[in-house]
């Protein structure tokens, strides 16, 4: 069985601590409440809708938008509680016998969203993405969990995580299959990166046998399972620190790529008339003992999408700068990024 995604158990047992509500509405902060969370969060969701959005849709989506918010602060919904939710329109799934749902309805049962969903997609997932909720709920749930301000800031998960990528030394690739028969050989040459950098404690201490799982696509915007010409587990790979707390690989700056826009997020995107673009970034799961597991994502600085992300995700402090590289023959750019995990 594949290893359990270490920042839903944490959340998973957030969900069981009392409700706070924190009685901010629509993320204003009122004069003398502290807001917890970006106060204009709400506003740039409702601002992202186009000029040529569908009228009458124009017309309610910001109250959706602000009541669909206000729900998730007033009640500090976790990404656990939120997860389970979405599933509640039904997936498609291996046999699971501990799931009341199974055997699978016929098609003709499904409503949209469960018919363009499958064990590689999730629609309504995406639909959630595009309405800023899965952000939302990732910053109540990482602002529940902090134990210090100094924690890289956490972003979603998205739906293309696996959790079994290999295991790989320091210092090694996660790009496979470059050879000049790929479509995407030139620019992937263009763009080979070198990352490195520590995984700290919150009081400066580096932590040794840290894991940093990390995941991109490839140079054709495509992750490997949604690509049959990529091998199995490209762009994706475990690393382990040392005693330094040092992790360092190969891998390639990010490009930026649509989400999938051919189901129904897709429709509610052209009726809104939004484009589905996400900026380049590399996502990271961190994790190590007695820390919470930090999921993030970094953003490369040069991407024309970094202010205007379809699922309204970036954060200013993920928003980094690649330099080249001189002399190493494996790689034209480097990046140099320390991760700081807080203690659970
Ligand atoms: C992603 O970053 O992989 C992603 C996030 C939200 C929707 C689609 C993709
Ligand atoms: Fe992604």
């Amino acid at each position: 069985m594949g290893q359990m995604i270490p920042d839903l158990a944490a959340t998973s047992r957030a969900s069981t601590t009392k409700i706070k509500p924190n009685g901010i509405p629509n993320g204003i902060n009122t004069a003398g409440k502290k807001c917890q969370h970006d106060p204009t969060f709400t506003q740039k969701v409702i601002a992202a809708t186009g000029p040529k959005a569908n009228p009458r849709l124009a017309q309610i989506f910001p109250s959706l938008v602000r009541h669909l918010h206000d729900f998730a602060r007033e009640v500090n919904l976790t990404v656990g509680e939120w997860s389970a939710a979405v599933d509640f329109v039904w997936l498609p799934r291996l046999p699971n016998p501990t799931l009341s749902l199974t055997p699978p309805p016929p098609p003709s049962q499904l409503n949209d969203c469960g018919k363009m969903s499958s064990d590689r997609r999730n629609e309504t997932q995406l639909l959630c993405d595009i309405l800023g909720l899965e952000s939302l709920v990732d910053e109540i749930t990482s602002k529940q969990l902090a134990t210090s301000t100094t924690q890289t800031p956490s972003a979603i998960l998205g739906p293309f995580y696996r959790s079994d990528a290999p295991f790989l030394p320091n210092g090694t690739s996660i790009v496979q299959g470059l050879s000049p028969s790929v479509s995407w050989y030139e620019k992937a040459l263009e763009d080979s990166a070198f990352l490195s950098g520590k995984v700290l404690s919150t009081d400066g201490k580096p932590i040794e046998n840290a894991v940093v799982d990390v995941w991109h696509t490839a140079p054709n915007g495509l992750y490997e399972q949604q690509d049959s010409d990529q091998p199995e587990m490209n762009f994706r790979g475990r690393f382990r620190t040392d005693q330094q707390g040092r992790y360092a690989l190969y891998a390639l700056r990010p490009v930026p790529y649509p989400i999938p826009d051919d189901g129904p997020a897709g429709r509610l995107l052209g009726l809104l008339d939004r484009h589905p673009n996400r900026p380049g970034h590399i996502h990271f799961i961190v994790s190590a003992e007695g820390h919470r597991a930090l999921t993030t994502q970094l953003y490369d600085s040069r991407d024309r999408w970094v202010d205007d992300d379809a699922v309204f995700a970036v954060k200013d402090e993920l928003v980094v700068r690649f330099e080249p590289r001189e002399g190493d023959p494996g790689a034209r750019w480097e990046l140099g990024y320390d991760f700081i995990l807080g203690r659970c």
